[in-house]
């Protein structure tokens, strides 16, 4: 049984560093894309504070559709280039989002979600889908965790190989 254990980082750095470890060992051996996203989502929801909703969109070949998450109830579809996880999907750059209400476009799932950042999952050239956290505060999202997100994102994407 994997056991996540309890994360008492100094600094965000040392956080995600811890964060990556364990999402090695939690997804090693295992290359199932449900089984791996679910347990990815779980252990970021529980190791991140001040986040109100965190999982994955996977592209269908046409749209973004609503995998394994964390958080209430979501919209199911997400076009290409609509909502901060379209424009992460089109762009095929990290949406890091400061104010949701300033985000031309953002789709609200969560009334509660402040501020939000959003990851394309890229292998290679092809897009898998994007990965979506939220937060109930306004500006909670900074560059280390755009690149612990980023991190932790490559090993789930390895992971599936
Ligand atoms: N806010 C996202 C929609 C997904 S939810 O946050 C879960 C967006 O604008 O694309």
């Amino acid at each position: 049984m994997f056991v996540a254990t309890p994360i008492a980082a100094a600094s965000k750095h040392d956080l995600y560093a811890e964060l990556a470890d364990q999402a090695c060992g939690l997804l090693h051996g295992e290359r199932n894309p449900i089984a791996n996203a679910a347990n990815f989502a779980s252990l970021v929801w529980h190791a991140l504070p001040d986040i109100n909703w965190c999982g994955f969109y996977f592209y269908d070949g046409t749209e973004l559709v609503v995998g394994p998450f964390q958080g209430k109830p979501a919209c199911v579809r997400i076009a290409l280039g609509k909502g901060v996880c379209g424009t992460a999907a089109s762009t095929r750059e990290t949406q890091l989002v400061r104010d949701v209400h300033a985000f031309e476009g953002h789709i609200a799932c969560d009334s509660a979600s402040q501020s939000e950042i959003v990851v394309p999952l890229v292998d290679g050239k092809r897009l898998l889908g994007v990965w979506d956290v939220d937060s109930p505060s306004i500006a909670r999202f900074d560059s280390d965790d755009r690149s612990g997100m980023e991190r932790l994102c490559a090993i789930f994407i390895h992971s599936l190989q």
